[in-house]
């Protein structure tokens, strides 16, 4: 895509070479160079990248990048959560102006959802540590597992770990193909038991700022480098299970069907209705979905799948999520079929800190980059870490607004022109 701004266009240019003089800003050579060779890492050609939190390929990813930063002379752990926690070595009392995001993705995901955030955030701390930048807040990354909950279905993990919010006993239930999650967290190098040990006190954190893709159109369409996000969405996710009555398809009539799969169907479409036609949230998505016994001469007898509805204000939430409840529960009863609706806890639409948002706004404009503000679409652990510390979040446009998926990209002047912005922030919030 191209900037028209020709302001914008000198300032993305300048990691290719203008630099004026005294200004710090990022390598993004440097940058670049790590965020392709994490990238391999659960990459599959064709498929994308499936690096599942909690996952060997997720741990593989954070040892890359702890050995980077050890390399880098910045100190790394992994918490009791399974997040990757950097720091200058030169540590300050001061409270901590958090940089991060995730870096697990979904399966046959892309390489900059979460990642590119995280990356970004670790080249930052980098410039600082080389130019012994002293802040009156103690920049430190946080490298978060298992945002997406892709493969164990519970997402912001390690947000919520960090924020003392992880449903211990939710946790210890949890498997995923006959893998408990309190040993893939163990192999990951963090603790359930000990888990309220990677929790930070409300006061030891000044905020969090997360850079991130768009994984929507809006920047590029509007031909602009920067967004500055005003508020992320609210999600609730609801589990159904359809019961119906498993038998043989080619004898039975169809009068005498309780087809669990031909129920499923009708409410796929009623999830969607709610935000297509009755507006009653922004978007409804039904993204999962399994039959058994999933054969072909068989009548399905029992479904499996996830509702997703989201919306930027948690009383639209709640009435599609009413409107859906009753609407499967008269669907059942015509049908002769049970369904079963579970609520998963709710992760609430929050809105973003108005002087951190300035300071991202002053960054950009300073750095030439136009920018526009907006609401986020998709989630982040941005809004998990807001129960404890305000939040910043830039994003950067995204090609073709595709994200989770393969195709999932961003020309590289933006996402260096995004670590610029995300660097000059830091430097505006944090200087003494
Ligand atoms: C996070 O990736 C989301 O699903 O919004
Ligand atoms: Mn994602
Ligand atoms: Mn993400």
């Amino acid at each position: 895509m191209s900037i028209p701004a020709e302001r914008s266009v000198r300032a993305a240019e300048w990691p290719l070479g203008t630099r004026p003089e005294g200004e710090l800003r990022v390598d993004g050579a440097r940058m670049l160079r790590r965020l392709a060779e994490i990238s391999r890492i659960g990459a599959r050609p064709g498929h994308g990248i499936t690096r599942l939190g909690l996952t060997p390929e997720e741990t593989e990813a954070r040892a890359y990048l702890a050995g980077e930063c050890h390399r880098d002379g910045l100190v790394a752990r992994t918490d009791q959560a399974g997040n990757l926690v950097v720091r200058r070595a030169r540590r300050r009392d001061k409270p901590a102006l958090l940089l991060g995001s995730h870096i697990d993705t979904v399966a046959d995901g892309g390489r900059l959802d979460g990642t590119y955030g995280v990356m970004a955030a670790c080249e930052v701390l980098r410039v600082l540590a080389e130019h012994d930048v002293e802040l009156d807040v103690e920049p430190v990354v946080v490298a978060f597992t298992n945002e997406e909950g892709a493969f164990f279905p519970y997402p912001f993990f390690g947000s919520l770990g960090l924020v003392g919010q992880v449903d211990t006993d939710h946790a210890k239930r949890m498997s995923a193909h006959g893998v408990a999650l309190p040993d893939a967290l163990r192999a990951a190098g963090g603790d359930l038991d000990t888990i309220a040990e990677a929790a930070w006190a409300p006061g030891s954190v000044a905020g969090y700022l997360e850079l991130h893709i768009e994984q929507g159109p809006v920047l590029e369409e509007a031909s602009l480098p920067i967004g500055v996000v005003q508020a992320i969405t609210g999600r609730t996710v609801l589990d159904i299970t359809v019961c119906g009555g498993q038998d043989h398809a080619g004898t039975t009539p169809m009068r005498m069907r309780r087809d669990a799969l031909a129920v499923a169907s009708r409410a796929v479409l009623a999830v969607e209705r709610l935000a297509r036609s009755r507006d009653l949230c922004r978007v409804a998505t039904v993204g999962k979905l399994d039959v058994e016994p999933n054969t072909t001469n068989v009548i399905p007898g029992l479904v499996r799948l996830t509702a997703e509805l989201r919306d930027g204000r948690a009383e639209r939430l709640r009435t599609a999520e009413q409107a859906i409840t009753t609407e499967l529960a008269q669907l059942a009863s015509a049908t002769d079929t049970t369904i079963d609706v579970r609520l998963d806890p709710v992760t609430q639409p929050v809105a973003t800190d108005h002087a951190l948002s300035r300071a991202i706004a002053d960054a950009a404009d300073e750095l030439g980059l136009r920018h526009l503000g907006m609401d986020s679409g998709a989630g982040h652990d941005a809004q998990i870490v807001a129960a404890i510390a305000p939040i910043g979040m830039i994003f950067v446009p995204s090609r073709n607004g595709i994200s989770h998926a393969p195709q999932e990209e961003t020309d590289d002047l933006h996402l260096v022109a995004g670590a610029d912005t995300l660097l000059r922030t830091v430097l505006g919030a944090g200087r003494p």
